[in-house]
């Protein structure tokens, strides 16, 4: 079966609600965007801990682990899973439909803004797809980090993991890549999510621009100066 034929069965399988309409489906991504930029936001706010020192950054991730006896780390997970899993489903089966719809590509409009916007969320997608799984497996479980100390009882160690962590050049440098990636794809997810919200206005032009362009910075500049701290040694 071709893409296009795939993805006419699969709009067709999904019947006539308003999870088979795009507009129910682009609601879904703006939701579901909203609620992981709202966590990158406050994770990153999270993580100035580190420039406090080692109790500091250790003593959150305690009490992350701690909130509700325990409970509420379980709780934060499952809603972070369930948006993540609607912003990729969502995000894939309009860009199928998309596919579908225009099965032999517009050669001379490559050009188009949109197009090269929607082209960039869908790479810059699947590089912080990754880049989440390698997170994971780096600072959360340890798999792929050499030196990572478990926790023991209550006591974390998440800032010895986030400094030996950054140390390792490779390391540093891809998590500075898939900042980038994140910047691009937030920039383009605040600005479109303000607009199927209806902020389309051209009174607020300028305040969406503002918002996407200033949240944006923001996370990524905090972001990236995590691990060009501990490179240069301004952490250790
Ligand atoms: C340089 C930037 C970042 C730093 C320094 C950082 C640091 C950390 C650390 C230290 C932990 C482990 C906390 C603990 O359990 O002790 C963690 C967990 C996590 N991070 Fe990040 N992070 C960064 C960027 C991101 C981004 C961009 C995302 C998502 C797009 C993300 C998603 C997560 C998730 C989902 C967890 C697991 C939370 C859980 O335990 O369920 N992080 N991060």
């Amino acid at each position: 079966m071709s893409v296009a034929e795939q993805s006419i069965a699969g709009a067709e399988a999904r019947g006539h609600g308003f999870l088979a309409s795009s507009v129910g489906r682009k609601i879904v991504m703006a939701a579901s965007g909203i609620v992981l930029f709202g966590f990158v936001t406050v994770h990153m706010i999270g993580n100035t801990q580190a420039y406090m020192g080692a109790k500091s950054l250790n003593a959150y991730a305690e009490f992350l682990h701690g909130m509700l006896h325990g409970g509420g780390i379980w709780i934060f997970r499952a809603v972070l899973l369930t948006a993540t899993g609607l912003h990729v489903w969502s995000a894939t089966t309009l860009t199928l439909d998309n596919l579908a719809a225009r099965p032999v590509g517009y050669r001379a409009q490559q050009s188009v803004a949109s197009t090269w916007a929607s082209r960039t969320m869908r790479w810059s997608g699947v590089i912080l797809a990754v880049f989440i799984v390698f997170h994971l497996l780096h600072l959360t479980t340890g798999q792929l980090h050499p030196a990572f100390k478990a926790p023991q009882g209550h006591e974390y160690f998440a800032y010895d993991n986030f400094v030996s962590g950054f140390k390792v050049p490779a390391v540093a440098a891809f998590y500075i890549v898939a900042q980038l990636c994140l910047g691009l794809h937030m920039w383009h997810g605040v600005w479109s999510f303000t607009q199927t919200l209806g902020l389309s206005h051209p009174r607020y032009e300028g305040l969406r621009r503002n918002f996407a362009t200033g949240l944006t910075l923001l996370v990524v500049g905090v972001n990236i100066s995590y691990p060009v701290a501990v490179i240069t040694g301004f952490i250790h």
